[in-house]
């Protein structure tokens, strides 16, 4: 399985995405500037990996801060918080890792600076292998709605390369296969950045799935052919409406899958909802580089001094949604902010094929 971030002794790994497909080569984070920095620069990405990325930095770096009270180390802790949070606004897993992160510490305030450290980092190690085991039942929830010899289009990178490992949107897709499904993918290529045609294609392949890459106004086209029978993408940060806000052009997809009677799915761990928004225009759209509209492979393709608008993500609202997969199971958009109750019947809510 591919290996976004990693924990190592002396470094927080991480795997360069911005040269993918073409190489494989990782970057060693010894502090949180080098974390936060391969954030903004998109070297890794994706909400579950950044906030997993983030938790680390803090942790690797908190391994190097002297205080002798819980109180100073607190306090030096909270500019290294505050950079990570400051890389990418849209994803809400950045936010989620930190005050999980600030509950263990004030959880722990009796203790020792030095067992302080040492629970920060299996803190971290945790968030990253519970991911994995989230994306796996997201999986697990999610196949049901693949059929033998369905198509699955999905959008931007949703996949291990942007999680702890397996994806999230890649999940059912997985399990399905597992299942032995026949299952295909078609995969948008997600401009600006490209992360369909460059990372979706790269880790599918690696794993011996058949993909298909498309431009990102070829789906509604195969869509009308009958070339796609159901879209599942993944979640920067989906409110307690079940409104989503994913890559730029998921709303696109989203639209056009309704259009043709197919259903829409949003795979999103629980670290991905953010019970705190009442609704989708609430959420902080990111917006980036003219160059990345600009230039392609550092060359320009534009005219010189030409305007761009640049929005990283959009927000898909709920009515376009069929459901929304979690690892506890399959539930309709308007239904989500109930799973921020205690004792709910899951059973009750949960969707069903
Ligand atoms: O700008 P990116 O590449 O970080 O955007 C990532 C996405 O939009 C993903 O689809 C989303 O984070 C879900 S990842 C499981």
């Amino acid at each position: 399985m591919v290996k976004a971030v990693q924990w190592k002794e002396d470094c927080v790994r991480i795997l360069d995405q911005s040269r993918l497909p073409h190489e494989v080569t990782y970057i060693d984070c010894t502090d949180y500037l080098m974390v936060a920095e391969t954030i903004k620069t998109l070297k890794i990405r994706g909400a579950p990996a950044i906030g997993i990325a983030a938790a680390m930095g803090l942790a690797r770096t908190a391994q190097d801060i002297e205080a002798s009270s819980y109180e100073d180390f607190v306090k030096a802790l909270k500019p290294v918080m505050d950079t990570l949070l400051q890389t990418r606004p849209t994803a809400v897993n950045i936010k989620w890792a930190m005050q999980r992160m600030t509950r263990l510490l004030q959880k722990n305030r009796d203790e020792t600076v030095e067992r302080l450290k040492e629970l920060l980092i299996e803190e971290a190690k945790a968030i990253l292998e519970e991911d994995i085991e989230v994306n796996r039942a997201i999986g697990v929830w999610g196949a049901q709605f693949i059929r033998d010899g369905d198509t699955v289009l999905t959008h931007c990178n949703a996949g291990a390369l942007a999680t702890g490992g397996y994806g999230t949107a890649t999940a059912p897709i997985l399990v399905a296969l597992e299942q032995g499904k026949k299952v295909r993918v078609i995969a948008d290529e997600t401009r600006p950045v490209l992360q369909g045609a460059r990372l979706t294609a790269w880790e599918l392949m690696q794993a011996g799935v058949d993909v298909t890459v498309i431009t990102d106004n070829s789906a509604g086209a195969l869509m009308r052919r009958g070339e796609i029978d159901l879209c599942i993408v993944g979640t920067d940060r989906t409110v307690r409406n079940g409104d989503v806000a994913n890559k730029i052009g998921t709303y696109m997809v989203a639209v056009l899958a309704k259009e043709n009677g197919l259903p829409f799915y949003v795979a999103a761990p629980l670290s991905s909802i953010d019970f705190s928004i009442p609704s989708g225009e609430m959420i902080p759209i990111e917006e980036r580089s003219e160059e990345e509209v600009t230039h392609i492979s550092g060359k320009q393709i534009t005219p010189d001094g030409v305007k761009v608008i640049n929005l990283a993500f959009d927000v898909t609202p709920a009515r376009y949604v069929t459901a929304i997969i979690t690892e506890k199971g399959a539930f309709r958009p308007k239904d989500i902010k109930k799973l921020a109750s205690e004792g709910i019947n899951l059973e009750e809510l949960r969707i069903k094929a």
